[in-house]
């Protein structure tokens, strides 16, 4: 939700931030804006929609940036205030010699503002970060120090930030602060970075610092200094950034959603390795610091996340029930945070989360550990604030994501908990070696088998084609591909707006089976072998009785099920239990052709963001 970066140094300014809003623009595409120290002045550029717009803009005006030695550019998802050019950011005090860009809510700007209004401050936007600006002016007016105003002032703000301030009258200094939100200073040779997400600085600099809830950074080309909240300086570990910038680049792909999909088999090698070393071996999870005796004795496990991250948690639960027979609720992190919860200190409760950042499951992770809980975290960012809460890690190791649409990451968490499960089993002896060998041989069988599927995507492209035009989906499973059926819908609806629901197949003729007719489309999960096939497939029967067009995710060949379905997408035989790993790879790529076809935005979807900081 929303970027920014900050750049002073001998480079080219524009571009050193419009390469870093560039590579943080899937954080929010509403609006985009820069503002540029050139010489003596603060020129400001702001733009609606997306980043190319900014870019077309500042081409335009080149020519009347002549010395350009520092800059803040800010790319922004609308919270308050609706995208216009005037919300967009940066901000500026009324006389606009201060300006500020910010990530985060300010939750008491209503109150702030009405006290700046009575000084005389003119407020243009409806954004609480114009408050900010103002609210910082006031204090700068006062103690004439652009790090003691901004200190001063973050004391009075309630809520989330994390921003960067300039001053026209402090030559070649970015102010930035932070509280639940992240923010991070990319340390260069004769220039410096400050920026919200790594992406915005990789191609320039691998050597990192992280700022901590309520510190301050006084950024200039050739110094970074760090302070707490009182100005006592704050000594900071410098951290090597663990990306490469190919990360950030398509690879030839039309789209990052598609690279990602085909990076799959590569990150599942990346998930296992180190953790399982051979079959005959248990799996180890070093970073997992719960005691044995107390994990063997664990009664209740509660497993907590969002979106994506939610679906891969609904085949946690499965496997860890299955393999350890230890109670395993799951639920959205937003309804956790706002019920009576029985989480205690004898709870191991498990965050789940690509970026580490989102606000909802943050906000559950902390009250879990305020009731004394085991907090393990299941992130593709270690760097992230979840990952700093976690009692114990696991780090999906799924590479940078670009696309909005998670698809290897949620690839890597279900890995993730494929592991988990194994070694709660092994810890507990609740299943027989024997099984959990030919487990673990046909876990490493996996990204094989999706190779496989990504060799050849005709049948997927095909059947994208036909049924593009439907306004409505319904996918079925029963199981742990009721996972798979939630994400498979998930991800047609975010990048296609095709509705789309998942149900328990079960659940169709308890009122859904009310909608079907030959405009909706069933797809149904299949795994022959499985103890969920015959009745999923009496399931699809019925809807084929209500004339649904059906579709069948499978990997029987048989004359029968031609004769049923509409459309069989193929996927390598597979057990029921690890089907979900080869399962969802059909359907993202259902999802994908679909939302090609249909000629949509599929990396940057309409309305969403990469990563969602606000409750
Ligand atoms: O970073 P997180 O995994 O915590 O994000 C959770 C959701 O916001 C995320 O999975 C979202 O649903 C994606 N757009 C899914 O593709």
């Amino acid at each position: 939700m929303c970027g920014i970066v900050g750049y002073t140094g001998y480079r080219d300014v524009v571009s050193v931030l419009l390469k870093g809003l560039t590579n943080l623009e899937y954080r929010g595409y509403d609006s985009a804006g820069m503002a540029i120290r050139d010489g003596e002045d603060i020129k400001i550029f702001k733009t609606l929609g997306k980043l190319i717009n900014l870019k077309n803009e500042l081409e335009s005006h080149r020519s009347e940036i002549n010395n350009p030695v520092m800059g803040i550019g800010h790319i922004r998802w609308a919270t308050h205030g609706s995208p216009s050019l005037v919300n967009a950011h940066p901000h500026t005090c009324s006389c606009g010699k201060l300006v500020v860009v910010h990530n985060g809510i300010i939750e008491n700007y209503k109150e702030l503002r009405e006290q700046l209004i009575k000084k005389g401050c003119k407020f243009r936007s409806q954004t609480d970060t114009e408050t900010i600006a103002h609210l910082i002016a006031d204090e700068y007016s006062l103690c004439k120090n652009l790090e003691t105003a901004v200190r001063n002032s973050v004391k009075k703000l309630q809520g989330a930030y994390a921003v960067c301030v300039i001053h026209k009258d402090v030559p070649d200094v970015i102010v930035g602060a932070r509280k639940h939100a992240p923010m991070l200073i990319g340390i260069g040779e004769g220039e410096n970075f400050i920026a919200s997400d790594t992406p915005a600085i990789i191609e320039y600099t691998k050597k990192t610092v992280y700022l901590e809830d309520n510190e301050i950074a006084v950024v200039t080309k050739d110094n970074v200094k760090v302070t707490d909240i009182n100005g006592n300086i704050v000594k900071k570990k410098v951290e090597i950034l663990p990306w490469e910038p190919a990360a950030l680049s398509k690879l030839g792909y039309k789209h990052f959603m598609l690279k990602e999909i085909h990076e799959q088999p590569d990150v599942i090698r990346n998930v296992l390795n180190g953790k399982l070393y051979d079959i005959d071996e248990p799996v180890e999870l070093k970073e997992v610091n719960i005691d044995k005796n107390i994990l063997k004795n664990l009664n209740k496990i509660q497993i907590i996340a969002c979106g994506t991250s939610l679906h891969a948690a609904l085949a946690g639960k499965y496997l860890i029930e299955e393999f350890s027979g230890i109670s395993t609720e799951v639920e959205a992190s937003s309804e956790y945070i706002y019920r009576r919860t029985t989480t205690d200190s004898s709870t191991l409760v498990i965050g789940v989360s690509q970026s580490g950042e989102t606000a909802d499951t943050i906000t559950a992770i902390k009250q879990a550990k305020e009731k004394n809980a085991h907090v393990l975290i299941i992130t593709n960012r270690p760097d992230s604030n979840m990952a700093r809460l976690a009692d114990s890690l696991i780090h999906v190791n799924a590479g940078i994501e670009v696309s909005v649409a998670a698809t290897k990451s949620y690839t890597a968490q279900l890995i993730s908990f494929y592991l988990l499960a194994i070694h709660l089993a092994e810890i507990k002896g609740f299943k027989d070696s024997k099984y959990l060998k030919g487990l673990k041989h046909e876990l490493i069988q996996l990204p094989i088998k999706i190779e496989g599927i990504l060799s050849d995507t005709s049948g997927i492209q095909k059947c994208a084609r036909k049924f593009s035009s439907y306004k409505n989906f319904i996918y079925i499973a029963r199981g742990i591909n009721l996972a798979t059926a939630y994400e498979g819908a998930l991800k047609l609806k975010e990048i296609s707006y095709i509705n789309a629901t998942g149900y328990p197949a079960g659940e169709l003729k308890h009122g859904p089976i009310a909608m079907l007719d030959e405009t909706m489309p069933v797809l149904s999960i299949l795994i022959p072998g499985g103890i969920t096939y015959e009745k999923v497939l009496s399931n699809s029967e019925e809807a084929k009785a209500r004339n649904a067009k059906l579709i069948a995710l499978t990997s029987i060949d048989d004359k029968n099920l031609e004769s049923l379905f509409d459309f069989i997408l193929r996927i390598p035989p597979v057990s029921e239990i690890l089907s979900p790993v080869i399962a969802c790879v059909p359907l993202q790529l259902l999802a994908y052709y679909i939302a090609e076809f249909l000629g949509k935005d599929v990396d940057q979807p309409r309305n969403l963001a990469k990563s969602v900081t606000v409750e």
